[in-house]
This record gives C-alpha cells, sequence and structure tokens, in this order.
C-alpha cells in the first residue's frame, strides 16, 4: 500500500510510520519553481539587507508569519491583535490564543538571534517550549519542549483504523537524530530542495505532540539562514499555507504515498515564492510610509523625541506611552514623550485608539495596514 518508508507496530499494535529519508528530485523536474522561489526570496532578503530600519524581519515579518503559521491551525489573533497584545497593555480578547501566537514570534526572536549554534533537533524542541510552557492545560504545558510519548496521528480513510500514526515515540529520538544530520549536511545540491525535503521528513516524524507544523515551518527560514543560504531568516512559508492548507496537506501526503517528491518540492517553492512577493511588496511599500514620515516631520526641532520615534514606530506600530519610555531608555520625560506622540498624531502619523488614562493604545495605522487591511478598527 505505501511506498515510501515503512510501518512499524507499537506496543498495542498500531502502525506508526517511520519515514526514510526523501530522495533528492531531478532538477529538471523542479527547475522553474525553485528558480521563481529562488529568484523571490532572495530579492526579499536583498531589500532587507538595505532597508533604512533595522530588525523589520523580526518585528514585522516573522510576526505576520507567526499569525498565518498559526492561522492555518486554527487560532484566531490577527496581526493587529497580537501587536496590541505585545504592547504594555497585553490586551486581547482571546489571551490563551493571542499567547500562542506571541509565543511563535518570541520563539523566532529567540532562535534567530545572532550567534545561535543550538542543534535543529535541539532548537525544534526549544520552539515547542516556548509554544506550550504557558497552555492553560497542565498536561499540555508539562510536555512543553519534550519529545511525544504517546503516538500522534491524523485522520487518513485510507489508514488501517482511518488514522495515520506518526513516527512511534520509541523511534522519535532515532528518526530526529537522521533528521538533523540529513538538515545540516550539504553539498552542491540546491539548498531550498534540501530544506523543503527536511521540512516533509519532520512533518512525518511529528517529533512533539502538538505544533508540528508551526515548529516545522518555522525551522525553515531559520534553517536557511543558519545554513547561508539567505542572509535573512526570510524564507516564510506561514502566509501561503494559511491561505491553502489543503493543498499543502496533500502535497505531504502524497509525496509518502508515491515516494516521489518533485512535486512536494514544487509546492514548497511556489509557496515561498508567494509569500516572498508579498512580503517584497510589504516592505517597499513600508519604506514608502518611512520616506513620507521623514519628509512629514523634517521641520520639527532637531533634538525632538519625535526624530527617534519615526524609526521605532516603523517596526512598532501599537505601543502605549509606557512602551515608548521603556524604548526610550529614560532619555526624556514622560511629559516630553507625550508631547512627542501628541504632535506624530497632529502630523496624522499617530492615531489614539482609546479613551483617556495613563495607558492609552496608539498605532501608526498606516503601518499596521500593510500587514492587516482587515481588521483594524
Ligand atoms: N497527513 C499528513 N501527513 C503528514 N503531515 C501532515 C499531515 N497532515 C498534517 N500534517 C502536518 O502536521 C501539521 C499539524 O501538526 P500539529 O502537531 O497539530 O502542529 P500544529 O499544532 O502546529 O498544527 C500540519 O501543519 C502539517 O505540517
Ligand atoms: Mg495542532
Amino acid at each position: 500500500m505505501h511506498a515510501f518508508g515503512r510501518f512499524e507496530p507499537d506496543e498495542r499494535g498500531r502502525l506508526c510510520y517511520l519515514p526514510a529519508i526523501p530522495p533528492f528530485p531531478k532538477l529538471d523536474d523542479v527547475w522553474g519553481p525553485l528558480q521563481r522561489a529562488t529568484t523571490a526570496v532572495e530579492a526579499f532578503d536583498r531589500a532587507l539587507a538595505t532597508f533604512p530600519v533595522p530588525d523589520v524581519v523580526g518585528k514585522l515579518f516573522a510576526r505576520l508569519d507567526a499569525v498565518h503559521s498559526s492561522g492555518a491551525e486554527g487560532t484566531t489573533t490577527t496581526f493587529t491583535d497580537l501587536l496590541d497584545y505585545q504592547s504594555s497593555l497585553a490586551r486581547a480578547k482571546d489571551p490563551e490564543d493571542a499567547r500562542e501566537v506571541a509565543a511563535t514570534a518570541e520563539a523566532f526572536d529567540e532562535l534567530s538571534a545572532p550567534g545561535e549554534t543550538t542543534s535543529y533537533a535541539e532548537a525544534a524542541l526549544r520552539i515547542h517550549r516556548r509554544l506550550f510552557e504557558r497552555a492553560a492545560d497542565p498536561m499540555v504545558a508539562a510536555g512543553a519542549g519534550r519529545m511525544k510519548i504517546h503516538p500522534n496521528g491524523t485522520f487518513d480513510p485510507e489508514a488501517p483504523g482511518s488514522i495515520f500514526y506518526y513516527t512511534a515515540p520509541t523511534s522519535t529520538a532515532a528518526a530526529l537524530a537522521a533528521w538533523e544530520a540529513f538538515t545540516a549536511e550539504a553539498d552542491e545540491r540546491p539548498e531550498l530542495v534540501r530544506q523543503a525535503l527536511s521540512h516533509w521528513l519532520f512533518e512525518h516524524i511529528h517529533p512533539v505532540p502538538d505544533g508540528n507544523g508551526r515548529v516545522g515551518r518555522l525551522l525553515l527560514p531559520l534553517t536557511l539562514r543558519r545554513k547561508g543560504a539567505l542572509r535573512h531568516a526570510c524564507a516564510f512559508l506561514g502566509e501561503a499555507v494559511h491561505l491553502d492548507k489543503t493543498l499543502y496537506v496533500d502535497a505531504l501526503k502524497d509525496a509518502r504515498r508515491r515516494g516521489e517528491f518533485s512535486a512536494w518540492v514544487r509546492v514548497v517553492c511556489a509557496m515561498l515564492a508567494q509569500s516572498a512577493a508579498s512580503n517584497l511588496e510589504r516592505l517597499e511599500k513600508l519604506g514608502g510610509v518611512h520616506a513620507r514620515w521623514r519628509e512629514a516631520t523634517q521641520s520639527v526641532r532637531a533634538h525632538s523625541v519625535v526624530h527617534r520615534l519615526v524609526p521605532w514606530i516603523i517596526t512598532r506600530p501599537t505601543f502605549t506611552v509606557r512602551d515608548a519610555m521603556t524604548f526610550s531608555e529614560g532619555a526624556v520625560t514622560f511629559q516630553a514623550m507625550n508631547t512627542g506622540i501628541r504632535r506624530l498624531i497632529d502630523l496624522g502619523i499617530v492615531t489614539q485608539r482609546d479613551g483617556g488614562g495613563r495607558d492609552r493604545l496608539f498605532t501608526a495605522p498606516e503601518v499596521v495596514r500593510l500587514f492587516d487591511p482587515i481588521s483594524l478598527p
């Protein structure tokens, strides 16, 4: 029935899948999509390198990816919601949902720090720990950062008992070690193809109880950067997967059934290209916003906090006065900060989102709408 990998029974007779290392497809069979993905991702990577404000990848694009990658798995926190939650107000309609999405973004921050040298398997478990360590369910929280101890599976009418079980817990450590070796290896073959195959392998091992999709998708940009294929961790899959989860899951399954990986690699390439093209467009528009703001604030006196707020707000478009004070590290008084923000409101750069009090929430709608065109009130 199955062309690729094998099944092994666990102690209760459940047949658990043990994937083999996927073979590289013939380059001719993936060439077009691979070229398009490489071109799109490299164009985004280059544009990031010359963008006038630092850290846009982590602060904005990885956050957007966290929203989409989690959204593909059922969370409902939007980019707008995530920024609200990450302000000092920690405001959220659904705090548990927002916490999970924020944790994905924090895992990116943690693992994309320069000089990060954890093994890929360790990185996977660290992302998992971030995702679940504060879960409301104590059983879930206890498993955070650990490999699964019970078999996990998914509905599959073709499988015995209609459940397709991923790798058995007793085989997971060895399978993950093989995955790590495959992921870390480098040769003359395209790195993008290797990492597409690595993602397939990771999902079929399913090493952790839950979060395998989010963990695996986050590893992709981090790994491509670690291996020097890109300067930034900017090869994101989340948005395209969120737009068409069925396509992504069907392609994962189809490669297993046929033992043939060119269609899978083509789908990953198309998804990477799609996200990178959308992100490049956003980045270009963001550059336009930044240039307009600088022009609009030219006449403000040189020592005003306004000039420091402008680049800060580009990557932190939703904030409270408290957040702005933390950023300024005591260099300005609360009063001066208030005046600066007031000035930005007068210039139409920032709007106040809610009523009075000390903890008001401010937003630069032009920036937020680039990443979330629908949900800002
Ligand atoms: N039939 C399948 N075969 C292999 N992998 C699958 C299959 N269905 C889903 N997946 C992968 O499993 C992920 C879901 O696993 P899960 O552990 O629930 O992670 P998350 O909680 O992040 O969604 C999907 O995003 C996909 O990557
Ligand atoms: Mg899940």
